[in-house]
Order: C-alpha cells, then structure tokens, then sequence
C-alpha cells in the first residue's frame, strides 16, 4: 500500500508538519510511504535566493524528490499540505493539481482517500477555508476526504495553536517566529495515521 504525502512550504512550518504526517503514515503496518514536494516556480526560487530564512528551509528540503504524476497514480492515499495564501492554497500546489487532467480523464485517483493539512501565520488567517477550498479540486478528482475526528487528543480547545476537523494545521505567526506545538504535531501524526488505515480499509 503506497501513501503519498506531498507538500509545499516556503518557511518550514507546512514541512514540519509534512514530517509528522510522514510518521503518523509509517506506524501503520504494510504501509509505504512517499514524501515529495511541490515543484517551485522559478520567479520564486530567485526571490528565495535573497530571503536568509527560505533559501535555509530549501536547502533543508533539496533532497526531497518533486511529486510527478506517476506518484500521484502510484499512491493508493494521499495527503496534501501547504502554506494559506489569502485564505486558499498556494499556485504551486494548484499548479500540481491542475496538472492532473490526464489522470482525471482516466480516473485514476478516484476513490482514493485524501488528506489535508496547512499552516496560516494567524489565528483567524484562513486554515478552514484554505482547507476547504482545497477539497472542491479532490472532490472533482473523486477522492475520498478523510478529516480529523474530535475523538483525537486535542482537538477540542480554545488555545492559540493548530487542530481542526478538516485537516492538520498549525500557527506560523506574522514573521514566521512560531513553531507547531506539540498538539500540531500529534494531530498532524494522527492525520497521517488515519488516512493510512483507511486506505489499508479500502484496499481489502
Ligand atoms: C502571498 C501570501 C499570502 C498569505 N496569505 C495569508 C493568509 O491569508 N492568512 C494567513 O494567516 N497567512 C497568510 N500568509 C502567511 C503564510 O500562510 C505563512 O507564511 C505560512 O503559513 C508559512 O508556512 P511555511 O512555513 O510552510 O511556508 C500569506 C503569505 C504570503 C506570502
């Protein structure tokens, strides 16, 4: 059983959440597990170029294989992650999605589950629409969304941090200054470990 997890983070946050993910998806057993980003553009990877903070978080990810389409034919469950720009998901990972037309013509991701996860840098900056725009895409591609049940710890709070029934997510802060919590983390883990199961579910 193949589990794709792909992803795209400028700063770190969205990648950190990937890893967790990544290990939520390796503790179910018989599962394979892929962790691929999303290529950048190239207009961004030269204003990275001159960011201190970015031109680190890619060096961190350069052995980190680009998702093609053969790894999204491959996966029998994929999770997908990425930073919220103005309350949706980055170009770069529409840009992946949009290039899956061959792949909707023959169906080939239908019936595969699917999960999400995100980072915003505030509180009120756009995780459930980020997440739930993201859907509409899979949704057309006839994936199956898989969410996050209240019935995982920490999901039912009031604190400045990440964790909603959509998908994973966390809070990056205005300059990035933030780091998941650990309840980001184990949420993101629990993700990773539930869309798992399920596919093993589905696959019989
Ligand atoms: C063009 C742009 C638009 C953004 N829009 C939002 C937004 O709508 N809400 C928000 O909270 N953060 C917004 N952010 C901040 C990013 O979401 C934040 O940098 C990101 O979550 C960090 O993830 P990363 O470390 O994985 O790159 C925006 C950032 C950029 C560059």
């Amino acid at each position: 059983m193949n589990i794709l997890i792909v992803y795209y983070s400028m700063y770190g946050h969205v990648f950190q959440l990937a890893k967790a993910v990544e290990e939520g998806a390796r503790s179910v057993a018989g599962a394979d597990v892929m962790l691929r980003r999303v290529q950048e553009f190239d207009v961004v990877d030269k204003i990275i170029d001159d960011d201190e903070d970015a031109s680190k978080v890619r060096e961190q990810q350069k052995n980190i294989p680009v998702c093609t389409l053969d790894d999204l034919r491959k996966a029998d469950g994929v999770i997908f992650g990425t930073p919220t720009r103005y309350g949706n998901m980055t170009a770069q990972m529409k840009q992946l999605i949009d290039s899956t037309g061959s792949l909707w013509m023959k169906g080939e991701l239908e019936g595969k589950p699917a999960g999400l996860f995100t980072s915003t840098a505030s509180t009120h900056g756009g995780q459930e629409t980020t997440l739930f725009t993201m859907m509409a895409p899979l949704l057309h591609l006839g994936m199956i969304i898989v969410g996050v049940p209240y019935s995982v710890p920490g999901m039912l709070h009031t604190e400045g941090r990440g964790g909603t029934p959509y998908g994973a997510s966390t809070i990056a802060g205005g300059e990035g200054e933030l780091t998941p919590k650990p309840e980001d983390l184990e949420i993101a883990r629990a993700l990773g470990r539930r869309v798992t199961e399920i596919t093993k579910k589905l696959r019989g």
